[in-house]
């Protein structure tokens, strides 16, 4: 094999049958034609993969379950410590800038569970003084005294699924939860956490702008530090896929945008990303290391990891049933598939993270997070700035940047299809 091309996925065949061992760090570590002068900031992603009832919409790697009892919690919690401690050899000794609990629905595992898990963490991993550890939340699973336990667990940060505070709208998306339960979950992280955030989605089924103009009126009543807004998208292997809804046609969206961009803006959110917003202070620190194409050691059903070596790049998945992933995680063969990213395909897989930052990135971060010279991705990034879809900052100095122009920003697919390879 050339050296620096990618390795053929190791897929996972059946669920039962027993896969091949994995190369391990040596072969990670052989000579390749990347050159990182150090590994990037990495932070550390964990699933939890159970929900109440699967959302007809969701396409995350979630499983419904009307009661997760404490073994299946107990065995769980245990994978994922077998999982990190066989993972190790890939980070030793780096530091974790963040981590962040996503699911599924994490909130539905008991504070004491979480409580272990983060201490197993912490016994194993270096964390950043004041690392951020988000927690993904559902009001359907809200207690008072559950929220305030997951803090004193160590959480720092509530991330809360709430996508609309209208009992209409909660239901065509198959929701477990009600407006009412919406706010009363929103009330008590906004009480119990210094920092959280609340999700929404827009362009609903059958949603007008007067509605949405109610959802942000509700939303923003709170002074959410953080606020995702993400457009309903219907995706492949989902009931919504089969029976799909009627949805706001393209110029409502837009228009449905604008709205959200002013009334954001009208109470001082900044729009960081393409769907994120934030008050100074208050960015999502792990999603920021995910666009500025920083490392993620992710465990857990079906996670998703990408780690750099001095001269390579490897990514990750987790086996995604549940069941065989808690098997297999306790023989300490959680991953299914790993493959190296192969040298031409880093400047699209880059620039589709860090072109959705509104601020753009630092020319330096290029080289720093793909070991590639910037020569690599120069033609494309000229071609963008001719088109007028990027604009160039600090030309020929040490902090010379780009960032996405207004429109480039709004064409994001046209933009990132000039890199590919
Ligand atoms: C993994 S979910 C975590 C929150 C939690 N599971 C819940 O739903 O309450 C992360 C977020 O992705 C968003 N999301 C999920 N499916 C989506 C879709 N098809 N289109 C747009 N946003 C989606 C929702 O806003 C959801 O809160
Ligand atoms: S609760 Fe969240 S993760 Fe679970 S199915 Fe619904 S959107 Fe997906």
């Amino acid at each position: 094999m050339k050296p620096g091309a990618a390795l053929p996925p190791v897929m996972a065949a059946s669920g039962e049958a027993p896969s091949a061992p994995l190369p391990g760090l040596e072969h990670h570590l052989r000579p390749g034609t990347l050159r990182f002068a150090a590994p990037p900031p990495l932070a550390l992603y964990v699933h939890l993969p159970w929900c109440l009832k699967k959302c007809p919409y969701c396409d995350f790697n979630s499983h419904g379950t009307a009661a997760l009892d404490d073994a299946t919690q107990a065995r769980y919690i245990d994978a994922l410590v077998a999982d990190l401690e066989a993972s190790l050899p890939l980070v030793w000794g780096r530091r974790v800038v963040s981590v962040f609990i996503g699911g599924g629905t994490p909130s539905l595992f008991a504070p004491a569970a979480i409580d272990r898990l983060l201490a197993a963490v912490r016994a194993r991993l270096p964390l950043e003084p004041g690392c951020e550890i988000t927690l993904e939340a559902n009001p359907g699973t809200f207690e008072r005294e559950r929220f305030r336990a997951f803090r004193d667990a160590g959480v720092t940060r509530l991330s809360i699924g709430v996508q609309s505070f209208d009992d209409a709208a909660l239901q065509r998306l198959g929701r477990v939860h009600d407006a009412a339960q919406a706010r009363a979950a929103v009330a008590e992280a906004a009480s119990a956490f210094d920092t959280w955030n609340l999700d929404l989605m827009y362009a609903l089924p059958g949603q007008t702008l007067a509605q949405l103009q109610a959802e942000l009126d509700t939303a923003l009543s709170f002074a959410p530090p953080h606020l995702s807004i993400y457009h309903l998208t219907i995706e492949p292997n989902t009931l919504f896929a089969v029976q799909p809804p009627e949805l706001p046609d393209d110029d409502l969206a837009s228009e449905m945008l604008d709205l959200l961009a002013a009334r954001t803006a009208a109470v001082g959110l900044q729009r960081y990303e393409v769907s994120a917003f934030a008050h100074e202070g208050h960015r999502c620190l792990h999603n920021l290391n995910y666009w500025s194409f920083g490392d993620y050691l992710g465990i857990g059903a079906g996670a998703h990891g990408k780690l750099s070596f001095p001269e390579r790049v490897l990514r990750q998945v987790r086996w995604r049933e549940p069941a065989t992933y808690m098997a297999r995680a306790l023989e300490g063969r959680a991953v299914s598939n790993q493959h190296e990213l192969a040298r031409a395909d880093l400047p699209l897989e880059f620039m589709m993270n860090a072109l959705r930052l509104k601020d753009g990135f630092p020319l330096r971060l290029f080289t720093e997070r793909t070991g590639l010279p910037l020569s690599a991705a120069l033609a494309p990034l000229q071609r963008a700035r001719e088109r007028g879809l990027i604009d160039w900052h600090a030309e020929g100095t040490a902090d010379e940047s780009v960032r996405p122009t207004a429109r480039g920003f709004d064409f994001l697919s046209d933009l990132t299809a000039l890199f590919m390879p």
